[in-house]
């Protein structure tokens, strides 16, 4: 899997390629690579590591002038190590033709079986060499390219994105496309090739998305069109969204503090958009549902995956709070082995940051079949699920979130959900005091996620007594158990210690045996419904020897009485809390991963969006 970027122009080649390459990191980084077209040669150059890596070896061996056409790659490692060797390009065994691959063969051990009987030596891990090897193979018997591509793609089973070059066909790149999205950047005599389109919207003002079951030949001057079976298409070209965001650390040591800190005004923005008053109604001019859809929606099914999926299960608490709709919450991955029990009555949410993140996509695509109606909630308006979703649509609008940890584009997830959840409900007539009343709150929110915000530095100096614990559990119930399920996932992803999220009545269950001095557990105890209930499970906890943390709101007597150490946040009324309670979460993750030295911005093994199966 991974980002794909490809250039044929008058402009040198290395430093678009780079370029492109850097807005592509966020689909891995294990390893990066460039194949180029040099006078008669065709060079591939590729190294284990960040891109830096690559350009520090780019800046030993090469200078830029000269070379006009190439493909560049960044890889989140699937099938092999992630080692200089199984970094792309790959090559086939005559150093002619080399491949760029984003997606999976998941029959690539029965198609390399077969090449290996006839004679050919592999030199990587890799399912995308197969990829090189079959269409080499099938170049030598038909002596065509364009044909060589085709017969080989009928020999692949999985999803791929393909960027390929010839060294005996300078100036050209093939793309090819099943699932796995390739887009065109389309300039005036230089064309490009990538993975999504803002890695484009730099250096083009139109792209071609090129279908599933197509290939594209690139040269300079031309864009050609083929369908898997031969047969030349036609497509418009259309233009492309041009992002303000622009990277800048804004002083901070890393994104993740940058974009921790920008949570209070992401709200903000939102329900200045949607909610700026609570007398008025939530304005979602975006979506396009009848009341009569509305009234008669059997189910709701929310999709997603990772911090989304948290946003997700914070959001099936409000909508059926406030709307008395059944929401059910499903992994989109899990979602694909299950019979897709939904009629045309459902509504289907799929959540994704990226828009691009292949489980959620693939699970919308199955949920659609069924004849649901999909709303999609994206904070990327040019992705693949912001197309699926044209009808029904909302941007989360939280800007660019650069650090592969997902914070502010969380809470802002979590800000739609409770705006389509008021939007629902007074769409429904339900505009009664309960509505009005929790409109008033969540125009609050902001000022209260400020003000917790603020105290940053003392959650650090309260967490790092902890920094050398191996294990860390975090309990919650009701709306704040996915809190305590997205505080695991922070912890892990930053700092690499294990952490369990559980739902706080199921420790006694079997998790509490993992409990002892070694093992904090972090409640988060707010005022509400679920405040006895999670104290008492504490408690329970505490009896065990482990060490005591809790988030709770400031003054809370019983709760100071009973914790080692509380993380204090302003009073909120419960339903509005995990706005306040994945703060402290979130720094806790941070400063402790940061104390132990871990890559903040860019965790290892982790891609920002991840786009195979
Ligand atoms: C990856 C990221 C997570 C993210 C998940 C879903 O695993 O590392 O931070 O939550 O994908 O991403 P999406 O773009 O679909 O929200």
């Amino acid at each position: 899997m991974c980002g794909i970027v490809g250039y044929v122009g008058n402009k040198d080649v290395i430093p678009i390629l780079l370029e492109g390459l850097h807005s592509l990191e966020y689909r891995g980084y294990d390893s990066s690579g460039i194949a180029i077209h040099e006078g008669k040669n065709l060079s591939v150059i590729k190294s284990a590591g960040k891109i830096s890596k690559l350009e520090e070896l780019l800046l030993k061996s090469r200078n830029g002038n000269g070379k006009y056409c190439g493909i560049g790659h960044t890889r989140w490692a699937t099938h092999g190590e992630p080692t200089d060797n199984n970094a792309h390009p790959h090559f086939d065994s005559d150093e002619k033709i080399a491949v760029v691959h984003n997606g999976i063969i998941r029959n690539y051990l029965e198609v390399k079986d077969s090449l290996i009987k006839k004679g050919i030596k592999f030199a990587s891990d890799t399912d995308t060499e197969v990829i090189v090897q079959l269409v080499s193979s099938c170049f030598k018997e038909t002596g065509s390219i364009l044909s060589a591509i085709r017969q080989a793609v009928v020999m692949l089973e999985g999803s791929y994105a393909l960027g390929i070059i010839f060294k005996d066909e300078p100036g050209k790149i093939y793309g090819v496309r099943k699932e796995s999205p390739l887009v065109i950047g389309v300039g005036e005599t230089e064309n490009y090739l990538a993975s999504d389109s803002p890695a484009l919207s730099q250096f083009v003002d139109r792209i071609i998305r090129l279908g599933d079951g197509e290939i594209v030949e690139l040269s300079k001057e031309k864009i050609e069109l083929y369908n898997f079976d031969g047969k030349k298409i036609n497509k418009q070209a259309q233009p492309v969204e041009k992002s303000k965001d622009i990277m800048d650390k804004k002083g901070y040591k890393h994104y993740l503090a940058k974009e921790i800190s920008e949570q209070a005004e992401v709200v903000l923005h939102l329900l200045n958009d949607y909610l700026p008053s609570p007398k008025k109604s939530v304005k979602l001019d975006c979506l396009n549902f009848s009341k009569d859809f509305l009234d008669n929606i059997d189910r709701i099914l929310i999709l997603a995956c990772g911090t989304a999926y948290h946003a997700g299960l914070v959001g099936k608490h409000v909508i059926e709070n406030i709307t008395a709709k059944p929401v059910e919450v499903q992994l989109a991955s899990e979602f694909l082995n299950t019979k897709a029990l939904l009629t045309k009555k459902s509504l289907v949410i799929g959540i994704s940051q990226s828009g691009e993140t292949a489980d959620t996509i693939a699970a919308v695509k199955k949920a659609l079949d069924t004849g649901a109606t999909l709303l999609g909630i994206t904070n990327r308006p040019d992705s693949a699920l912001a197309d699926l979703a044209k009808d029904h649509l909302i941007i989360s609008h939280a800007g660019l979130e650069v650090s592969v940890c997902a914070t502010k584009t969380f809470i802002a997830q979590m800000t739609v959900l409770y705006l389509f959840a008021l939007y629902v409900a007074e769409s429904l007539g339900k505009e009664d005091k309960k509505i009005f009343l929790l409109k008033q709150e969540l125009r609050m929110v902001p000022q209260l996620i400020d003000q917790t915000i603020t105290r940053g530095e003392r959650y650090q100096e309260q967490v790092l007594k902890y920094a050398d614990k191996p294990d860390f559990v975090f309990i919650g119930r009701g709306i704040n158990y996915p809190i305590a399920l997205e505080a695991a996932l922070k912890l892990k992803e930053l700092s690499y210690i294990h952490a369990s999220g559980y739902a706080a009545g199921e420790m006694k269950h079997g998790p509490i045996a993992v409990l002892d001095p070694d093992v904090p557990v972090v409640s988060i105890v707010v005022p509400g419904d679920a405040y006895d209930r999670v104290f008492q499970n504490s408690i329970e906890a505490k009896a065990r020897q482990a060490p005591m943390i809790a988030v709770a709101v400031d003054g809370d007597k019983k709760v100071e009485s009973v914790f080692n150490t509380v993380l204090h946040i302003p009073p909120i009324i419960e339903i509005l809390s995990p706005f306040l309670t994945v703060i402290p979460m979130q720094f806790l993750a941070y400063y402790i991963a940061e104390h132990l030295g871990c890559d903040i911005d860019q965790p290892r093994n982790l891609a920002k969006s991840v786009t195979v199966e």
